[in-house]
């Protein structure tokens, strides 16, 4: 029997320098250059926890909150939040090195859903996956309201469908702590 997979099993971390050619003429990284190899990183991730060809579903609204420089490294992290049937949620941590001041700094942060393909690229059941840690669980949890939200939001499903999210409506509206 295969060993349950955790998040920490399937984590990418890519890096990569910020050079000319994916600069903007104030000499600050291209969004779009940035979200591209966002993509990659969290596809790779997606793939090594399912084992599986997974595809880009949907990307949760993304600010770039501070530039990447030329001349900087981009570090990108992803990991497995949670599984559903097909599709999973892979979060994403993008900080920026500058390799003269030996400092870092976080530039963004974003959650990508994807979806794994069998052979004939229809929708096919993903591995559950099994968080380890409180943040890894807490992680887990969170997944869930966020799927529920996405879902809504693209009338995929009504309010009244959704479990996590209406309780998590309930509890802000009330003004208590879940
Ligand atoms: C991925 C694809 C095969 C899914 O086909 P589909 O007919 O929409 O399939 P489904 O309706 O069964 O949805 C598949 C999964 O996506 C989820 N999903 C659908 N829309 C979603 C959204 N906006 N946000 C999050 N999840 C979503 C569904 O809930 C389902 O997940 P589940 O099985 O875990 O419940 C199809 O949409 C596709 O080929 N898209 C292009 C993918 C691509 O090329 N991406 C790269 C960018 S060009």
């Amino acid at each position: 029997m295969n060993p349950p997979r955790t998040p920490r099993a399937s984590r990418c971390v890519m890096s990569e320098i910020v050079l000319p050619n994916d600069t903007n003429a104030h000499g600050t990284m291209f969004g779009g250059r940035l979200l591209s190899l966002m993509d990659k990183c969290a596809a790779i991730c997606a793939m090594r926890h399912a084992g599986l060809v997974c595809v880009t579903m949907a990307i949760d609204s993304v600010e770039f909150r501070s530039p990447l420089f030329l001349g900087e490294v981009v570090i990108i992290e992803a990991w497995v939040n949670r599984t559903f049937n097909s599709s999973l949620e892979v979060e994403l941590s993008v900080e920026s090195e500058n390799l003269d001041r030996k400092d870092r700094r976080e530039c963004n942060h974003a959650y990508f859903t994807f979806v794994a393909l069998d052979d004939e690229g229809r929708p096919t059941a993903v591995q559950p996956i099994h968080p380890e840690t409180e943040l890894e669980k807490e992680r887990y949890e969170k997944a869930a309201m966020r799927r529920e939200l996405r879902l809504h939001l693209k009338g995929r499903i009504t309010l009244a469908d959704t479990v996590y999210l209406k309780d998590d409506l309930i509890a802000t509206i009330s003004g208590r702590d879940l």
